[in-house]
């Protein structure tokens, strides 16, 4: 647990040099509420989805820091931690990060990283299920 806390610290300390809380607030202004109105109505739909979304962001950051490779699907020869033990079947979620990202592709095309969506994710499910706030920074790239 330690070694884990210590390798998301290290890539967010790196990380920092170009996040930015607001990243897209010139490129696609409505990003942020887009996923939060996703996240909303998945989740008063199924609260479970809520923790589920926090641990696909946590997942998502190791291995090699928070680059969405928890969302890529296994090719002959080559498993991803989607399809790996320790996701499968236990991650759920990814429904609603298809969802929010088509809407964000319809409005604001190839401008939304699916790293961020996670953490946008993430924090909306806090603030829902626990009245949890907080800022995200943003600006992440997909691995
Ligand atoms: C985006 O807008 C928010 C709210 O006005 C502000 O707090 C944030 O600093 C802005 N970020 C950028 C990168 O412009």
């Amino acid at each position: 647990m330690l070694f884990l806390a210590m390798t998301c610290m290290s890539t967010d300390v790196a990380a920092s040099l170009s996040l930015k809380v607001g990243f897209y607030n010139q490129s696609c202004p409505s990003a942020e509420e887009m996923v939060k109105s996703v996240v909303n109505k998945a989740i008063i739909g199924n609260p479970g989805l809520g923790a589920g979304l926090i641990r696909m962001h946590f997942h998502d950051c190791f291995v090699r820091g928070c680059d969405a490779s928890i969302l890529l699907d296994s090719t002959p020869g080559s498993q991803t931690e989607k399809e790996n033990p320790i996701n499968k079947p236990s991650l759920r979620g990814y429904e609603v990060i298809d969802e929010a990202k088509a809407e964000l592709e319809a409005q604001c095309p190839q401008t939304v990283s699916c790293a961020d969506i996670l953490a946008f994710a993430a924090r909306d499910s806090a603030y829902l299920l626990g009245g949890i706030k907080y800022a995200v920074q943003s600006g992440r790239r997909d691995g």
